[in-house]
């Protein structure tokens, strides 16, 4: 949550921030604001997009070379001009920008309120600025001093980037919980949530680690952790492309992210399955396999989408490998006492590998003796290097807000993860392992044939963008999807809808079926056909509306269903890869049809690096 960036070298630094707040902006966009170095620190920032500091006075971007900026998803204070980022201590020597929750804010507000310090917002940051130069006043020390006194008597997350009158030539970061990326230029330095603001100037990067400082200079970068010892960096080659953080010709990045996903799926596959010679390689798993096959369960944590992933891979496990597998929500697991220890393993799901709940219960387990794998999309990121292993899901960035090409990829690991495990310990025959890996080899083209129906999926959106609510219904591996679905239609349109099992809806959501609800089943040819015809009648019969998501030449639901979307016939584990898209392409249409920003819908951001 929230987008930080700051640039110091020699060009104009008010664009190269203002580009990279926008590159931001999927990460909240509540309040914005830029603080720039000419002869004095001028700070600029608004309520509303990054588009809203393009307003600034002339004069002062054009003078300064050295800038920190922010985009916001409000936590502490509501939106608005003042609770906007930068803000600056008492006596204005400095100026920051924070992405994170400072826990004991309140009780370190009211220590500086005692010695009579006043406060402009209800934010958390403003606490920390004159916090650190309280510290800085009291104890006659250096900023750097200062930051590592003051860092260690925070609690919460936290990445920071200060500015200090009279000093205009030095920005100084740290960093705990919150993502921070470093771009190593030629007399020039780029600091950012992601690398995605840094991209187009420089492709070496830092990724700064928890507990460290960064001080740095137009022509230096000097980390140290907050014991003040000095740590070389280590620098790394950015694997991204300019056009990948790119709309690329669609009207959003939704759009382009659902229309990328043959791609995104081959990369996924690249490398790892191999059609010659029948193998599956994911080094990650083959280097731990003894702890997978003797695994006494498999317990699952993510959030959201990535948590619906983790419910199909349940599926997919307990088929394949015969291992019991539990799916948890990361905030619930993280707090509840779970059982968790050695002989356990942890799949972490997550896109952008900073989700502060996952990150947490990853910790918890990890503690306790468990054995974590991490499926993660953002490479680099706190998951990934907090796990013990991993395989990376390589979608490509995913700006969108609502996740949709991380969903598919994620699927698609965990389907390798379970056919490589479960022919490890033989639970399936070297046939079935063969009939996976050729279907798996097929997805890409039947996802693509999936989206080349998206016209007639954007008629079915004419018919229902005014409803009211939406009932999301499928069975077995098509259950999550009916999840996803709804999940995707609430955020993207503001649509009431629920995802459940179709067998549940007896128990309690059918009372809602009249003849205004659209219900949606996901109804693909698999082992649950006959029971989800069944259930189709019980909507038609109470006059529900039906949608259907059907596999080609299905003429039975598409004789009973109002309208259906059709999905080339695949293996019932494999469905959802392709059952899912006609619901992302369907939220798509409503949300736009609605007149809706469907890449940045209302309260959400994309990365939740707060609990
Ligand atoms: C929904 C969505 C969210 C994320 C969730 C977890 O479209 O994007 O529900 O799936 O916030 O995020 P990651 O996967 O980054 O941990």
């Amino acid at each position: 949550m929230c987008g930080i960036v700051a640039y110091i070298g020699k060009q104009p630094a008010f664009p190269v921030i203002l580009k990279g707040l926008k590159r931001l902006e999927y990460r909240g966009y509540d309040s914005s604001g830029i603080a720039l170095f000419g002869d004095m620190v001028n700070t600029f920032k608004k309520k509303g997009r990054v588009a809203e500091l393009e307003a600034w006075d002339e004069e002062i971007i054009s003078e300064a070379t050295v800038g920190i900026g922010h985009t916001r998803w409000a936590t502490h204070g509501e939106p608005s001009d003042a609770n906007a980022h930068p803000h600056s201590s008492n006596s204005g020597r400095l100026t920051l920008v924070h992405n994170g929750i400072i826990e004991n804010y309140a009780s370190l507000k009211q220590e500086l309120v005692q010695k009579g310090y006043t406060f402009k917002s209800k934010t958390d940051t403003e606490v920390l600025v004159n916090f650190i130069e309280d510290i800085q006043i009291n104890n006659n020390s250096t900023l750097e001093e200062a930051m590592r006194i003051a860092l260690k008597r925070v609690v919460g997350a936290y990445v920071i980037i200060v500015m200090e009158e009279g000093f205009p030539n030095r920005l100084i970061a740290a960093r705990k919980g919150s993502p921070l990326v470093i771009g190593v230029g030629e007399g020039e330095h780029f600091l950012a949530s992601d690398a995605s603001p840094i991209i187009e100037y420089t492709k070496k990067v830092i990724y700064v680690n928890d507990y460290e400082l960064a001080i740095i200079t137009p022509d230096e970068i000097i980390l140290k952790n907050l014991g003040n010892e000095t740590i070389t960096p280590y620098i790394q080659q950015l694997d991204m492309e300019l056009a990948q953080i790119e709309k690329g010709g669609f009207d959003h990045f939704m759009l382009k992210e659902i229309f990328d996903q043959p791609g995104s799926l081959t990369d996924c596959l690249r490398g790892r399955l191999d059609m010659e010679n029948l193998t599956l390689t994911l080094a990650g798993v083959e280097e731990h396999m003894s702890v997978f096959s003797q695994a006494k369960r498999i317990i699952i944590v993510a959030c959201g989408t990535s948590w619906h992933a983790g419910l199909v891979a349940e599926y997919m496990i307990e088929t394949l490998c015969r291992i019991p597998v539990e799916v948890e929500y990361a905030s619930e697991f993280r707090y509840r006492n779970p059982v968790v220890g050695e002989g356990d393993v942890l799949i972490a799901i997550s896109q952008s590998g900073e989700t502060a709940d996952t990150l947490v219960a990853i910790e918890k387990a990890k503690e306790a003796g468990a054995f974590i794998f991490g499926v993660v999309n953002a490479v680099g990121s706190s998951i990934a290097r907090l796990s013990h292993s991993g395989a990376y899901t390589h979608a490509g960035p995913e700006i969108g807000v609502a996740s949709t090409k991380a969903f598919t990829a994620q699927l698609t690991v965990l389907a390798m993860m379970a056919i490589k495990i479960g022919r490890e310990k033989k639970t399936i025959t070297e046939a079935e392992y063969n009939r996976y890996l050729a279907e798996l080899a097929l997805i890409p083209e039947k996802v693509k044939a999936v989206l080349e129906t998206h016209e007639s999926i954007k008629e079915v959106a004419k018919h229902y963008a005014d409803a009211r609510d939406f009932l999301f219904l499928g069975r077995g591996y098509n259950f999550p999807v009916a999840l996803e679905g709804a999940l995707k239609l609430k955020e993207i349109s503001y649509i009431h809808a629920e995802g459940y099992p179709a067998a549940e809806m007896k128990h309690g959501p059918i009372a809602l079926v009249d003849e205004n609800l659209p219900v949606l089943f996901i109804a693909t040819k698999d082992a649950y056909y006959e029971k989800i015809v069944s259930n189709i009648q019980e909507i038609k019969a109470r006059k529900g509306m039906v949608i259907a998501v059907i596999s080609e030449g299905d003429t039975l639901i598409r004789g009973m269903a109002d309208h259906v979307m059709v999905v080339p016939e695949v293996d019932e584990l494999l469905a959802p890869l392709v059952s899912v898209i006609p619901t992302q392409i369907l939220s798509y249409y409503i949300g736009v049809l609605r007149g809706l920003d469907v890449d940045k819908p209302r309260n959400l951001a994309k990365s939740v690096t707060v609990e």
